[in-house]
């Protein structure tokens, strides 16, 4: 062949591949509301930065007819990109292809850019759609996932890994995203199950739908195990570009720097009155939040599990921060054992990636009762106490209003290490709340006087003046000062620069051992 006719070969053979499982079932996808594995990264990336990796990679089994069945690109799309200009790389399953099953060589590809995501210290993005397991490679397929697993392990900690659900996920498909930092899903056309509603019913006689199993709406919202949901495919890729900009591309590297236009001394008078006058009276932290970061933007993670706690990123002084809250909207802020596994996972994350720690604490306590006894809260409580105490991010605390018993050492107290720990005057930190208090302490008293009920009140109110303030642990050092609320952006970033040369070390160990 002449050389021309080599390259029209090479060209043809490329539009072969580019063109998936066909034009019918490309419509069918889109019919799905969902993209093509293609067109997904052509969209996340920066324009024109997409470089593939594997383009003619083909699988080697023969059982079941494989001998005689192409698979265009083996059913995944693998390579390397920019978001932002910085390296990502990047797999996304191809649905059209034999329903982007993994087989021996798809996962082949995959491994491929885990490890150079590893050796470069870039971020990994995996978009999956795919029915699992190739039925057809049987252990071969098998291999392949274990081989993801444990290249999912290794990475853990050093590169962000993100994984977007865009399609079904079944089976030991979905241990592979679980591993991973963080899980996205896509509303009504994404689910994720061990297994599918028919075993489901055979093994267990429940009747659920795929979507009441294993959607969206599920996994964010019951069962934690996804941190973001969008409404279809482009705001799903959108989310995960803007969630990359606050992380930095490794463990050794610090999230990028942002002008955000923010003056860092902008006062926020709206703090002075945000806290109701009645102690026992909520508010909404979000507006805490909003007042104190850059330009009012944050990005919550697993907005809604566990809603007693918000975790989110946002910037102060165009760094990045990862914020840890309580919110009194909410079960009255408590801390229960969903809220203790979602910040404790937070933290690690912020921690493995040198994002500094900013709390803001209004925590009446643990939550009670039989459900969170029988759960084990002590196990999962325990979690967040390990988490704080482990990281040695710069780690800022501001008592906004309760901060009583366990809770508040667990809230990332000076106790636990914090570096900066501030109080607004409306702090009450002490053992317990004063009602509670004053039942106990002056129980005798009550119950001898001649009016219980009047001298219950005042007990209260002078256990309340005593106690129910932020003095008592400023008088100890605990608390670094008592701050006028309208203020605490300014103190905040003042602790976020001086903390950068923040050098932390611990005993040399081979790892520790977190109650998980
Ligand atoms: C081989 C598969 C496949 C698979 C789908 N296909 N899943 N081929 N192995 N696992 C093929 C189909 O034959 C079909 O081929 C094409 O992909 C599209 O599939 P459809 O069924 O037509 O699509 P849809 O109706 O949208 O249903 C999607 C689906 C369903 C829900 C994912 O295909 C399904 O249930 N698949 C099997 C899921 C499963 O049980 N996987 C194994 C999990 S066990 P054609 O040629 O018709 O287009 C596992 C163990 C791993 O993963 C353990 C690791 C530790």
């Amino acid at each position: 062949m002449k050389v021309s006719e080599l390259i029209d070969d090479l060209m043809k053979r490329r539009e072969k591949v580019y063109l998936g499982g066909g034009p019918k079932r490309i419509e069918s996808q889109h019919k799905k509301g969902k993209m093509t594995a293609r067109e997904r990264i052509e969209y996340f990336l920066d324009k024109d930065s997409f470089v593939e990796i594997d383009t003619f990679v083909e699988h080697r089994s023969t059982e079941f007819d494989m001998d005689r069945t192409e698979i265009p690109g083996e059913g995944v799309v693998t390579g390397y990109g920019t978001v932002d200009g910085r390296l990502v790389y990047v797999f996304a399953q191809d649905f059209t292809a034999m329903g982007g099953s993994l087989g021996e060589y798809h996962a082949k590809k995959i491994c491929k850019v885990m490890d150079m995501a590893l050796k470069m210290g870039a971020p990994l993005v995996g978009l999956n759609d795919s029915g699992g397991a190739r039925i057809q490679e049987g252990v071969d397929a098998l291999s392949g996932y274990g081989e993801i697993f444990y290249r999912n392990t290794i990475a853990s900690g050093v590169i962000p890994q993100i994984s977007a659900i865009m399609g079904p996920c079944a089976g030991g498909a979905v241990y592979s995203p679980a591993l991973t930092d963080f899980v996205f899903m896509v509303n009504g056309s994404s689910q994720i199950f061990i297994t599918g509603p028919q075993v489901v019913k055979a093994v267990t006689g429940e009747d659920v739908t795929q979507e009441e199993l294993g959607g969206a709406l599920t996994h964010s919202s019951k069962s934690g195990v996804a941190h973001f949901v969008a409404s279809d495919d482009r705001e799903c890729l959108d989310q995960i570009r803007m969630l990359l900009s606050y992380l930095p591309s490794n463990n050794l590297e610090e999230a990028p720097l942002k002008n955000t236009g923010d003056d860092v001394n902008r006062v926020a008078e709206v703090l002075d009155s945000i806290i109701p006058d009645n102690p026992n009276k909520a508010y909404d932290m979000k507006e805490v939040i909003s007042a104190v970061v850059d330009n009012g933007e944050f990005m919550e993670v697993m907005a809604g599990y566990a809603r007693n706690i918000i975790t989110c990123y946002a910037r102060i002084g165009g760094r990045s921060v990862g914020i840890i809250a309580n919110q009194p909207n909410f079960l009255a802020g408590s801390l229960d054992i969903d809220a203790s596994d979602k910040a404790a996972r937070f933290v690690r994350t912020c921690d493995a990636f040198n994002i500094p720690l900013v709390n803001f604490v209004d925590v009446p306590g643990y939550l009670p009762g039989t459900n969170q006894e029988y759960g084990g809260i002590e196990r999962h409580g325990a979690k967040l106490l390990y988490a704080y105490s482990e990281a040695t991010v710069p780690k800022i605390t501001v008592i906004t209003r309760k901060a009583y018993g366990g809770a508040y050492i667990a809230m990332c107290s000076r106790h636990l290490g914090a570096d900066a720990v501030f109080a607004w005057p409306t702090a009450e930190i002490a053992v317990m709340g004063p009602d509670g208090a004053a039942n106990i302490v002056f129980k005798k008293e009550i119950e001898e006087s001649e009016d219980p009920a009047e001298t219950r009140r005042q007990k209260i109110e002078e256990y309340r003046e005593k106690f129910a303030n932020p003095y008592k642990a400023a008088a100890r050092g605990y608390v670094d000062d008592v701050i006028e609320p309208r203020f605490t952006r300014q103190y905040i970033a003042q602790s976020l620069e001086m903390l950068r040369s923040k050098r932390e070390t611990r005993p040399a160990k081979k790892h520790g051992n977190m109650p998980v």
